[in-house]
């Protein structure tokens, strides 16, 4: 039922998400999914599973900081949000590297130890059942492998978040609303921005998952946060 009615949003907006994105982030987006790859440290032979991948700028920023990475996933259940990523990777490249899988982050459909990295921007807030998904996401990587998560977040100075909710809930709402004719759409985004855990805590659902060395980076004055973690390798998880 919710992951329905997430689904049926995303499929709404998709059109407009890449224009609502830039403006309403006043184009930080585009910064803050830079850091997180950057945070990857990506080689030739890594292989990326990105979850909720949307439009497909997650793995664009991959291509551009990696451009001969082996392989390169990305999964979403929208099937509008990636036809606009399928036409959008078309036009940056035409290699094999990437496939684009339609289908649920909390089901994902493959083996264990499939992939070096796993990242997930602005989708974990979207997944009501996080910490069955951070052990899916921990399942997939391989030993040693690395989590990023990316999400919008709201400052934790009491001044900033005053000024950034009246944004948030009063004209962001009406911005997005007439952009993307979703009336729904953007004022469910404040609301799961807000329902999103502080940072510690969030960091705590990773490491009961398995995670290690678990750091977070507050980026544009705590609108966003990246979290990164890593899964041991198999001597010390044993
Ligand atoms: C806010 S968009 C983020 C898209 C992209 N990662 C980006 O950086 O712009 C959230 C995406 O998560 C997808 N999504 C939400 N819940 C999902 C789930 N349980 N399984 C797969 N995709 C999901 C939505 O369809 C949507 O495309």
């Amino acid at each position: 039922m919710e992951l329905e009615f997430i689904r049926d949003m995303f499929d709404g907006i998709a059109r407009r998400y890449d224009l609502l994105n830039r403006l309403l982030s006043l184009r930080q987006d585009v910064h803050w999914r830079r850091k997180m790859v950057s945070a990857l440290n990506l080689s030739q032979n890594d292989a990326v599973l990105d979850v909720a991948c949307g439009t497909g700028d997650v793995i664009i920023e991959i291509l551009k900081q990696c451009n001969c990475i082996q392989q390169v996933v990305g999964v979403d259940f929208s099937l509008r949000m990636l036809q606009i990523a399928r036409k959008k990777l078309t036009a940056v490249r035409k290699g094999g590297a990437v496939r684009l899988i339609a289908g649920n982050g909390l089901h994902l459909p493959f083996p264990e130890k499939s992939f070096t990295a796993v990242t997930i921007a602005f989708g974990i807030r979207n997944i009501v059942d996080r910490k069955t998904a951070i052990r899916v996401f921990f399942d997939c990587l391989k030993p040693g492998g690395i989590l990023a998560v990316l999400e919008l977040t709201t400052p934790e100075n009491r001044y900033l978040q005053s000024l950034y909710l009246l944004y948030f809930k009063r004209l962001l709402p009406k911005i997005g609303a007439f952009f993307s004719k979703h009336l729904k759409a953007y004022s469910y985004l404040p609301e799961s921005v807000i329902g999103f855990p502080g940072a510690r805590e969030f960091a705590g659902i990773m490491k009961e998952a398995g995670f290690k060395n678990i750091q977070w980076r507050h980026l544009t004055l705590g609108a966003a946060t990246l979290f990164v973690g890593y899964k041991p390798t198999e001597s010390i998880a044993q």
